[in-house]
């Protein structure tokens, strides 16, 4: 597994600013990307690179985090790709695979079959973090999920907290898919740009 490789290297995101308490428990999905690494706005935006798990227990499982809210009547029952179905999930979000391992955040947010002709789903997900340097702040997901792709990319569109100002991108994999249980675990990999140190004195006001 490629991606193996990755957790063995794991180091922590906002190294340069950390004390020494709050890098130790800092999730170790976050690292410096180094190799992206770059100065952006006068030093205070770099490039992250997230490594995570979802746990998708979906509409079917025993506890699922995932519910159906709307879908269009005579059009979604009738279309092989749900076509108008809304859904509403909350999934745990893992540092490992397993879904006992360590906790690092939820997913949550709304999916829409918005796709008349394939499985495209528009996504509009929140993850929020609440393990580390980076509990309390949130990253934004927007996009189109385009199901049947191995890798499905998607737009990292902000975030708040250490993710004030965030640009990125995400590519989901499905990691494992248990169609007797309804369990899924996805995978996602996450590069985007965070801030850190900014102050009032860096910003310029801009007279509208
Ligand atoms: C559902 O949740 C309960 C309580 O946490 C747990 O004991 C049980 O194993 C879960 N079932 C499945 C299928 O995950």
């Amino acid at each position: 597994m490629a991606n193996l490789a990755l957790l063995l290297t794991l180091s922590c995101l906002l190294a340069s600013t950390l004390n020494a308490d709050a890098r130790k428990q800092t999730p170790s999905v976050v690292e410096e990307e180094e190799s992206f690494l770059r100065e952006i706005g006068g030093g205070k935006v770099k490039l992250a690179k997230l490594h995570l798990y979802v746990q998708d227990l979906r509409i079917g499982h025993k506890n699922a985090t995932v519910v159906e809210v709307a879908k269009a009547e005579g059009v979604t029952d009738n279309s092989p790709y749900k076509f108008g179905s809304v859904h509403v999930l909350d999934d745990l979000v893992t540092e490992g695979p397993g879904i006992n391992s360590r906790p690092v955040g939820r997913i949550q947010g709304l999916t829409t079959n918005a796709d008349l002709s394939t499985f495209g789903i528009a996504m509009n997900l929140n993850f929020v973090f609440t393990t580390g340097k980076i509990a309390g702040s949130t990253l934004s997901i927007l996009g189109r999920n385009q199901v049947k792709d191995d890798a499905r990319e998607l737009p990292v569109a902000g975030g708040t907290g250490v993710f004030r100002y965030a640009r990125g991108y995400a590519i989901q994999t499905t990691y494992s898919m248990d169609f007797a249980t309804q369990y899924a675990v996805l995978e996602y990999t996450i590069y985007t740009t965070y801030s850190y140190g900014i102050n009032e004195d860096d910003v310029e006001v801009m007279e509208m």
